[in-house]
């Protein structure tokens, strides 16, 4: 039995993005938590939702994708935007079986063994990124540190030319950054455009990478299609950049707010593993994933109808008492710690492995060269709904 609700601490707003940079999200979600788990959130300027606050909740929702469909959408967006074109394309927003297909097609590059066969080559990347801010000196660890290594990772898998590397740097910095919506809109069809050229010349003579794989693929005896293979690449990309570039910057202004916590990792580089997962799960930079139900389900006597959306928040699960020793201490060796930072079930993280790789060589390249790092400014948070986390970071490398 739920206890009788109490007033809220705030008014209950999860989609106003100033709650996410100004606010304190984490109370109203403890409050949601204890209080109201399958929260109705009435229609604002994007549709009316479900929320589910509490871990076993959206674990248990994850589980099911039978009935918490992908295909129309991962993320909430305004009513006039209409359906999300990589709906039933992409391997984020399909059900299976042709989710299950589309992703055996690239599960094979992102297993332990292929990211291993990666490691020397993302250790030089990131050495270079590394002597660069160093060289530096100051420097945003968002744009500067912190979003180059996966971005350079995801083009090498994909098949990106290097020489096209940075241009693909500053489109997706653009895409993601840009004050002006309408240069990020215009950055975004950049990237669109570009993966159209490019999948045209894998499809004609395919090489060893993820482009190829995608342009050459058959699902069911039929080709992908272009713009399938186009919405796709740009599905790895955003889903290879953004969260890492923020779990990476978020865990570093994490480790400068909590000095005691680097010093452990310096002396125990050990600690490194369990030190990225509670950089995940700290940080949790995914804040809201969605589903459409397609059948009823009940929920804590709620009773959620087919079509209706439903909302995991994923920093609030991560936060969850029943589940967390002591959820608010960030704690470099924290175990047990089942997180879901990168989703759970069917559409859990296809780039997982390689984003704790990725943030395990980042951390180490600085433990291991003792390279002292401070603020060097305030750090400026998103304002978002979709990621959450530093948008800047300004900080100060020396050795
Ligand atoms: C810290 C870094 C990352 C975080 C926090 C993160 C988070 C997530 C989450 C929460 C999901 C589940 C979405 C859902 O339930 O619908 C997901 C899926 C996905 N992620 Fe990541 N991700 C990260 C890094 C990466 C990287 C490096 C890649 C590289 C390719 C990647 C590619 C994808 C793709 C393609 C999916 C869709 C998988 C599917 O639907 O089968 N992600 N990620």
């Amino acid at each position: 039995m739920l206890s009788e609700p109490a007033e809220p601490p705030l008014p209950i707003n999860l989609v106003d993005p100033k709650l996410y940079s100004d606010g304190d999200p984490f109370a109203l979600w403890r409050w949601l938590r204890a209080n109201d788990p399958v929260h109705w959130h009435p229609p604002t300027e994007l549709p009316g939702f479900w929320a589910l606050t509490r871990y076993e909740d959206v674990r248990t929702a994850y589980r099911d994708a039978e009935t918490f469909s992908s295909a129309r959408g991962i993320l909430l967006r305004p009513a006039e935007h209409g359906e999300d074109p990589g709906g039933g394309r992409t391997l984020a927003l399909t059900d299976s079986p042709r989710h299950r297909m589309l992703r055996g097609l690239v599960d094979e590059w992102f297993t332990v063994r292929s990211v291993r066969a990666l490691e020397a080559e993302m250790r030089d990347v990131t050495r270079d990124v590394v002597d660069q801010a160093l060289e530096r000196g100051s420097v945003d660890f968002v744009a500067d540190v912190a979003a180059r290594v996966p971005l350079y990772v995801i083009c090498k898998m994909m098949g990106v030319p290097r020489g096209d590397w940075e241009r693909l740097y500053t489109l997706t910095s653009q895409a993601f950054g840009a004050a002006d919506p309408l240069a990020r809109r215009f950055a975004h069809l950049d990237i669109l455009g570009y993966f159209e050229d490019l999948q045209a010349v894998k499809a004609e003579d395919p090489a060893d990478d993820l482009i190829s794989v995608l342009a050459t693929a058959r699902i069911d005896g039929a080709p992908l299609g272009a713009e399938d293979v186009i919405l796709n690449c740009n599905n790895l990309l955003v889903g290879g950049t953004e969260n890492t570039r923020i779990a990476a910057s978020g865990g570093m202004l994490a480790l400068l707010e909590h000095p005691e916590q680097w010093r452990r990792l310096a002396e125990d580089p050990a600690l490194l593993n369990t030190g990225v997962e509670e950089i995940l799960r700290w940080t949790s930079t995914a804040t809201h994933i969605m589903r459409t139900a397609v059948r009823p389900v009940e929920i804590h006597g709620r009773r959620i109808e087919a079509g209706d959306l439903v909302t995991f928040w994923l920093p609030s699960a991560n936060r969850d008492e029943t589940v967390f020793d002591e959820p608010d201490r960030f704690d470099v060796g924290r175990q047990p710690n089942r997180h879901l930072a990168l989703g759970f079930g069917e559409h859990f993280c296809l780039g997982g492995m390689l984003a704790r790789v990725e943030l395990r060589l980042l951390y180490g390249e600085l433990l291991e060269r003792s390279i002292r790092v401070e603020p060097d400014g305030e750090p400026t948070p998103l304002a978002s709904i979709v990621v959450n986390g530093p948008e800047r970071l300004p900080v100060r490398l020396t050795v």
